[in-house]
């Protein structure tokens, strides 16, 4: 696979997965870089929390601001992209990502998964808080995180900062040069 040719680093996988706890800490290790969390980029563009806009505006208005959130970043300046759990699931967004940056997916078994979001309100998970379903949306994803991401790294029994060290070291081996 050819090397990405901008600067951003795109953390995906599924809800829970570690992405905006392993974001900070790998901004921090990769020198300070900024750190875009698209959820609260997204909360802050709408004046809504993630729960509301899905009630109020539905499941694809907020999908759309995750594409304008891709496009607008720019990819000559270093930063860490934490993207909300869905995404990788639009093509238009998949080939925005290839096109900024390095994606890196972060994977968790559904009971990891049930234990860090279980008392939640991920609108997607309402009623529907069980490994079961969890399992079965993370399998109807998983080719799309693998569709899209560079690398893969798990984070089961993993602390966060184990997980930032993991990635800091993929990509050094994805960048050797810089
Ligand atoms: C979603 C994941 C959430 C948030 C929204 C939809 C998803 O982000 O963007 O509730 O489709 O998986 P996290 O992955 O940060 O929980």
């Amino acid at each position: 696979m050819d090397s990405a040719p901008g600067k951003l680093i795109f953390l995906v996988g599924f809800m829970g997965s570690g992405k905006s706890a392993v974001a900070r800490l790998l901004a921090r290790r990769l020198g300070g870089c900024p750190v875009i969390e698209a959820d609260t980029w997204i909360e802050a563009e709408a004046g809504m929390r993630i729960p509301e806009i899905f009630e109020r505006c539905g499941e694809p208005v907020f999908r759309d601001m995750e594409t304008d959130l891709l496009e607008r970043l720019d990819p000559h300046t270093a930063s860490v992209v934490s993207c909300g759990g869905g995404m990788a699931l639009r093509l238009e967004n998949r080939q925005l990502m290839r096109d900024k940056g390095l994606t890196i997916w972060l994977t968790a078994e559904p009971h990891t998964i049930l234990s860090r979001v279980g008392h939640s309100d991920r609108p997607l998970l309402a009623g529907r808080m069980n490994t079961a379903a969890i399992d079965a949306m993370m399998s109807e994803r998983a080719p799309l995180y693998a569709a899209v991401a560079q690398m893969q790294i798990s984070t089961d029994g993993r602390t966060p900062a184990a997980v930032a060290e993991a990635c800091l070291a993929a990509i050094e081996r994805w960048y050797p040069c810089d």
